[in-house]
């Protein structure tokens, strides 16, 4: 065997060393979930530096900006059909012809953050140009535009891994050196809980939401099944599933609100937000925020349920109760300093009583005031059952404080 002297040896170890200390996510990102809006769900293709900037300026006004919702995300379809002559991946000049970096310039002069769509495989699932083998040279474009969120999807990527491939546009980014929340995209079909904590900040657990309760349409389902899909992804063993993966810097992503959309009443669209809070999701809204009622606006900015999602505990609520031919499924979600948030829905097609027996709810232990937070006001504590009639496919949401 050839001797390969001590210094070259320990250059080379430093070198890996270094690359290694390099090879990481940004850290100290997304330590609460991200709060935000995309304009996906609404707009899909139909999207302009325009409608970007009204929906800034709609946050603003209507509350969301300061409720929390910050990151403002381009989703697929801003590229040019294909790259320019260097390989750089362009907008489509039509959409916006000011540029990226202008409209990074003017999200961030109103108190954004700039997030921007792109995919792990050759193209987006709507055709245009995707970042594989580009990883590098998009990442620094997006951080000369002022990018602070990429959400990568995973279409066309035709025999790649996962794993490596989103470390590589992880790599790609932190080189670039500008912080960005890292959100992947693909569909929860490598298990990313199971290998994305050090890679991203939020991963998808699954398909694609539209706007139903439980309905399915092709790859896209509604609300409800995403939600059943949270706790039977792994193996559906007790209170852990995939919520344990979860926490500050690390989320598991559920997909975007439909919150406000047209195929949800408005109970369901109330269901849809709590539980999204409940699950610790990340909190991006996907409905024309420039013209939604007012009752969806207060729904979203509601601070004490935004309180439940947001909180610095990070952990992921856990369906604790489903009784066979009740229709009734009670969810808990354990919060800092010793509280708890319990949230209870009717999956019937019709209004029925519900009753919450506290003492089911085994990890609850001792003595709370219980406030129902949707109706603002007490419940009295939990030494007692709590009943009420509550509309088709409605929760009641709760949030238990320990008593001195
Ligand atoms: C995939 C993603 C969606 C959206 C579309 C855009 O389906 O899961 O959230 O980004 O691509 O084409």
């Amino acid at each position: 065997m050839k001797k390969i002297p001590p210094l070259v040896c320990s250059i080379t170890l430093g070198l890996g060393l270094v690359g290694a200390a390099f090879a990481q996510k940004f850290d100290g990102l997304a330590q609460t979930p991200p709060m935000g809006w995309n304009s996906w769900n609404t707009f899909a293709s139909n999207i302009n530096e325009t409608l970007i900037k009204e929906t800034a300026d709609a946050m603003i006004a209507n509350g969301m900006r300061d409720a929390g919702y910050i990151y403002i995300v381009v989703d697929d379809c801003w590229e040019s059909m294909e790259r320019d002559a260097n390989g750089d991946n362009v907008p489509d000049p039509k959409k916006f012809p000011s540029g990226m970096k202008a409209l990074g310039d003017y999200l961030h002069s109103k108190g954004f953050k700039f997030g921007i769509h792109s995919c792990a495989g050759t193209k987006t699932c709507a055709g245009f140009p995707g970042g594989r083998g580009h990883e590098y040279q998009d990442a620094r474009a997006y951080a000369s535009w002022g990018i602070d969120f990429l959400k990568y999807d995973w279409c066309e990527h035709g025999t790649a891994d996962a794993r490596e491939t989103y470390k590589t546009m992880r790599d790609a980014i932190h080189t670039a050196g500008r912080p960005m929340v890292f959100s992947l995209c693909e569909w929860g079909q490598n298990k990313p809980w199971e290998w994305a904590g050090d890679v991203g900040h939020m991963w998808r657990t699954t398909g694609d939401i539209y706007d139903s309760y439980d309905g399915r349409k092709g790859w896209e389902m509604g609300w409800k099944r995403i939600l059943d899909l949270q706790y039977t992804l792994v193996d559906g063993n007790g209170p852990e599933q995939i919520g344990r993966y979860a926490g500050p810097g690390h989320w598991n992503d559920p997909d975007m609100l439909e919150v406000g959309n047209e195929g949800l009443t408005f109970a369901e669209s109330r269901a849809h937000f709590s539980f999204w809070c409940m699950l610790a999701a990340p909190l991006i809204a996907g409905n024309d925020v420039r013209n939604m009622k007012p009752e969806i606006r207060d729904l979203l900015i509601n601070k004490d349920v935004l309180a439940i999602d947001q909180d610095a505990l990070g952990k992921q609520g856990y369906r604790a109760l489903a009784d066979p031919g009740k229709n009734i499924e009670i969810w808990v979600k354990e919060l800092s300093k010793g509280e708890w948030a319990v949230c209870a829905l009717n999956t019937n097609s019709a209004a029925t009583d519900i009753t919450v027996e506290w003492d089911r709810l085994w990890t609850i232990q001792g003595k709370f005031n219980v406030h129902d937070v949707w109706a603002k006001k007490s419940a009295g504590d939990n030494t007692k059952p709590y009943k009420a009639h509550v509309d088709s496919h409605d929760v009641l949401l709760f949030r238990l404080t320990p008593q001195k």
